[in-house]
Parts: structure tokens; sequence; C-alpha cells
């Protein structure tokens, strides 16, 4: 099964590299946004990265035309029916992830495979809501999709094998190296991560250090590109905090319990990088 033409649902800081990602490896891309300014804004996140790539010289103008000229952005879902592969990428909300795909699934031919990017919802569950378990996958790539090299290609207990080389196929001609996972709570990395940046926050919280050295000890001392406070900022200590609250919903363990700090920080609007306030203050 050869993936040409693909659609992305949401087109926000994953949707938004996602598409980017698959026009730039050669796929037809539909886009779909809520509304168009939402499809405006979103295309300007592409257009900007591309443009730097250009300004940086890793990339022609003529070739980010190119690139662009293959992404359509749309508010209407008709818009993925020649699709053969949707990528959702919208709210980590697993009610609102199920209306999507059953409405998908009235829309989109039998071949076409659905994955979602979630970061830590059950893959089946989502599955579950269409008639087309056998193709679907989850697809969950990382912050910045365009630089980040890795894709964790998910399967269910009901993914077909054709179905799951098509998305690590997929995965490998979007220029990313695949990690295959079973469909169990965070795959491989935030099982690791989310337990680790919440062990950041308890340090900080019980004194250990301060949190530039909390930072500068994981960069400097294991080789990290950014300290776990930096980090928590850079994914959002919101999205880090439903993350956390969903793990430890699965497993009942103290590792995946969000501590009272990052509950503090998210209560009175600190989320990180996106509000411009989290354990560091961008605002200046
Ligand atoms: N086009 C092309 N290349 C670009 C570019 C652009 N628009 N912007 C940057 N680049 C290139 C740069 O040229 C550079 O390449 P080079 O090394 O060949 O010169 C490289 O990308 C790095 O860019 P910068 O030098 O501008 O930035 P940094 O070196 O500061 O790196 C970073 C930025 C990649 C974000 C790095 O800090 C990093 O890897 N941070 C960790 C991010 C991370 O862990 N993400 C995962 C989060 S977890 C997640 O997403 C899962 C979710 O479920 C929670």
């Amino acid at each position: 099964m050869d993936i040409n033409k693909v659609g992305v649902v949401g087109c926000g800081l994953m949707g938004s590299g996602i598409a980017q990602i698959a026009a730039q490896a050669g796929c037809d891309v539909v886009v779909r946004e809520v509304d168009e300014a939402l499809c405006a804004k979103g295309k300007g996140k592409i257009e900007k990265f591309l443009g730097k790539a250009v300004e940086k010289g890793k990339m022609t103008e003529e070739d980010m035309n190119a690139v662009l000229g293959r992404m359509t952005f749309t508010t209407e879902l008709s818009g993925f029916s020649e699709c053969d592969l949707v990528v959702e990428a919208i709210i980590e909300n697993l009610d609102i992830k199920r209306e999507l795909f059953a409405e998908l699934d009235t829309i989109c031919p039998p071949h076409t495979v659905f994955a979602s990017n979630t970061s830590s919802l059950s893959v089946g569950d989502m599955a579950a809501s269409t008639n087309r378990a056998a193709n679907f996958v989850g697809l969950h790539f990382f912050n910045p999709v365009p630089l980040m090299k890795l894709v964790e290609v998910v399967r269910t207990l009901e993914t077909s094998d054709e179905a799951f080389d098509a998305s690590c196929a997929f995965g490998e001609k979007v220029g990313k190296v695949v990690v295959r996972a079973k469909d169990s709570p965070g795959f491989v990395v935030n099982l690791l991560l989310v337990p680790y940046l919440l062990d950041a926050i308890r340090a900080l919280e019980s004194g250990v250090a301060t949190k530039e050295d909390i930072d500068a000890g994981m960069k400097l001392g294991c080789g990290h590109p950014m300290g776990p406070l930096e980090l928590l900022d850079f994914v959002g200590l919101d999205t880090t905090m439903y993350i956390a609250d969903i793990m430890f919903h699965e497993f009942k363990q103290y590792r995946y319990s969000a501590p009272p700090m990052l509950r503090r920080l998210v209560a009175s609007g600190r989320h990180g990088r996106k509000t411009r306030y989290g354990f560091y203050d961008y605002r200046k």
C-alpha cells in the first residue's frame, strides 16, 4: 500500500509540522482546521519554518514553493475523501477524537489508513469508533516535528500487518527513524520521559537545586539538548500534566502522578513558552 495523498486534521504545533514534512516528502497534503483564521495561522507557521530553511540555505525558494503548492487548506472533512492516510493531530480528548474518526469513517474509502498523533491516549479506543480497526495506527511525532528525527508507529491488537507496514514506510518516507510500539500508555518515549520530567519538578519542589542547576545538570551531565524544566516549558506544562494524568489513570503508579507544583503552575496560567511564562519567564 503506497501512501501518496495525506490528510492532516488540525494545524497546530504538531499538525502543521506533520503536514509540512509530508509535503516535503512529495505527498499531496490536505489540511483541515475548524475555521479560515486557523487555516491561515497554520499555513503561516509552515511558511515561516520553510522561509527560515531558505534563509539558512537549506532549501531553495523554488523547492519551498513546490512544497507549499502540494498543500491544500480546508475547513471541510470532505476534502479527505481521496486520502491514503489521514493523521489526526487535534486536542488530546478521547471523546472528541472518537467523534472525529467516526465521521471520517463515513467520508474516507475503505483503504484509507487512519492514524492518531496522540501521545498517551489509547489508539485502540479510537479505532473502536470506526469500522476500520485493522486500518488504524498511532503515528506519534515529536515537537518540533520537522527537526526531531523520530516517529513512534503504534499498533493496536487489531492493526493489520499491511496497515502497520504502510505506516512504517510512511514514517521513513517523511525522513524519520521509526520505533515500533504496542498500544500501551505513553508508548516508548513518554513511558520513560514523563516520570523523568515529573521527578525534575519534585527535585525542584524539595529544594535539591535551583531550576537552572537542575537543567544544567542534565544538559551537561547527560548531554541532553534541553534540561527537564526547559523541556517542560517547551512541551507545555498543561500538556505534560494532561499526559501524566492519563498515564496515572492507566497505571495508578506514583511515578506518573503530577506533583502539586505542576498543578499550581498550570492553574495560574503558567503553561510554558506558549504563555511566555512557565518555570522560566519569556515575557521580556
Ligand atoms: N529549517 C531547516 N532546518 C532548521 C530550521 C528550519 N526552519 N530551524 C532550525 N533548523 C536546523 C538548524 O539549522 C540546526 O541544524 P544544524 O545542526 O545542521 O545547524 C538544527 O535544526 C537545530 O536548530 P537550532 O540550532 O536553531 O536550534 P537548537 O540547536 O537550539 O535546537 C531543538 C532546537 C531541536 C528544539 C533542540 O533544543 C532540541 O532537540 N530540544 C529537545 C526537544 C525535544 O525533546 N522534543 C521532544 C519533546 S517530547 C514530545 O514532543 C512528545 C510529546 O508527546 C510530549
